[in-house]
């Protein structure tokens, strides 16, 4: 098959050959690759699972992923910003920001519908589009989807017509639910490749995909809680993910790709395991000192919620039972005045943040 006739960038791509793919896809270094990210996978796994609650830091850790993933597509917005608007009772205007919890909105949507049904499908795929987009798209029906790079040239024409893609769609639904005999994560590379290749929407292709990866992770069983930032590694070698992508259409060239995306596993897992011990070291360090300084300020659950979120507010620590609004009121000044929270006014409300955790998750090495 010489696939150099048939692609060309300017024309939709109808000939995008269907999965499993063409080639090696279990050359020696790909395997090499795939063991070591995959124990770099289970350590974090391991360390999620002794959690005393392990889904705490979620919110915080989608709203990173969601930061990152949008910042490769040039919607950017900063921390402070977005945890704030998160928080805040205040319309949010700015709409990078709105962008960017939706996604994060996506993500929850995703592993909430994989409770009922436990697969990748083209309907959840549309669904998670439409709740990142705030819109009822879906897939493509007119033509005119073209890539291009930051000069404006056309890279890439995906497939046009709704009935090619969606058949495509579903060929890529049954690769991913079916095929059990590949390794998951050289599975996970290559649905992701699939998925952006056939660009099945006319916006949003990218971050529909990057939420796919981690509900694949997800039902995969390699991830039982997923609290993983992979965007951040796409965010910082942005280049090479576009040119791994090329490779593989212009010259099946799957190798370099699936080693990225491997690589992509294991550089977050390494990181994201590093973040969390120094979240749980600080947790252990704020609850002991404010056991300390205010015995009688302390507990358990009023930790917890000084640690979900970089910014809590008096009607969070009342929606865990910490005490009446006066009684937390009185709380988050005595925090405040020993050093524990630093209060801020956001319209007419107070917030309160957590310097240490918010210094935890800006630090990226
Ligand atoms: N050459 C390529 N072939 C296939 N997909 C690509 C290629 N280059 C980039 N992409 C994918 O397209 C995404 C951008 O598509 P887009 O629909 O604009 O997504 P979003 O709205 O999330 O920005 C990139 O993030 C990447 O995943
Ligand atoms: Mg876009």
């Amino acid at each position: 098959m010489n696939l150099m006739t048939r692609f060309d960038k300017k024309i939709p791509y109808n000939e995008l050959p269907l999965l499993p793919p063409k080639a090696d896809i279990e050359t020696k270094q790909i395997l090499r690759k795939a063991i070591s990210a995959g124990r770099s996978l289970a350590q974090l796994n391991g360390t999620l699972l002794n959690l005393p609650n392990p889904t705490l830091f979620l919110d915080t850790i989608y709203l990173q992923e969601a930061k990152a993933s949008s910042e490769v597509e040039n919607i950017i917005t900063t921390n402070d910003e977005l945890y704030k608007s998160l928080v805040a009772d205040r319309k949010i205007e700015n709409t990078a920001t709105k962008e960017v919890l939706s996604y994060k909105e996506a993500l929850w949507l995703g592993l909430e519908e994989l409770k009922t049904k436990p697969f990748i499908t083209t309907n959840l795929c549309i669904k998670i589009v439409q709740c990142i987009k705030q819109n009822s798209a879906s897939i493509r029906n007119t033509p005119g989807t073209t890539l291009s790079n930051p000069q404006g040239e056309i890279i890439y024409t995906p497939p046009s017509g709704e009935s090619i893609i969606r058949e495509k769609l579903a060929n890529l639904e049954k690769f991913i639910n079916e095929n059990t005999t590949i390794d998951p994560l050289i599975k996970m590379a290559i649905l992701h490749y699939q998925f952006e290749a056939i660009h099945p929407f006319s916006d949003g292709n990218g971050r529909t995909g990057r939420i796919l990866l981690i509900l694949y992770l997800k039902i995969s069983g390699l991830l039982n809680t997923p609290a993983i930032y992979l965007s951040e590694y796409i965010f910082k070698n942005k280049n090479k993910y576009y040119k791994c992508l090329r490779d593989v259409t212009e010259k099946n060239e799957w190798e370099d790709y699936i080693i990225y995306m491997m690589d992509m596993i294991e550089e977050t897992s390494n990181k994201g395991l590093k973040r969390l011990r120094k979240i749980t070291l600080a947790m252990e360090e704020t609850a002991n000192e404010i056991k300390k300084k205010l015995p009688r300020v302390y507990s358990k659950d009023l930790i917890e919620i000084l640690f979900r979120l970089p910014y809590t507010k008096r009607q969070y620590m009342v929606d865990e039972n910490i005490g009446n609004l006066k009684t937390v009121g009185n709380y988050l000044m005595a925090l405040e005045e020993n050093g524990f929270l630093k209060s801020e006014k956001v319209g007419k409300e107070k917030l309160y943040l957590n310097q240490k955790l918010i210094e935890i998750l800006e630090n990226t090495d």
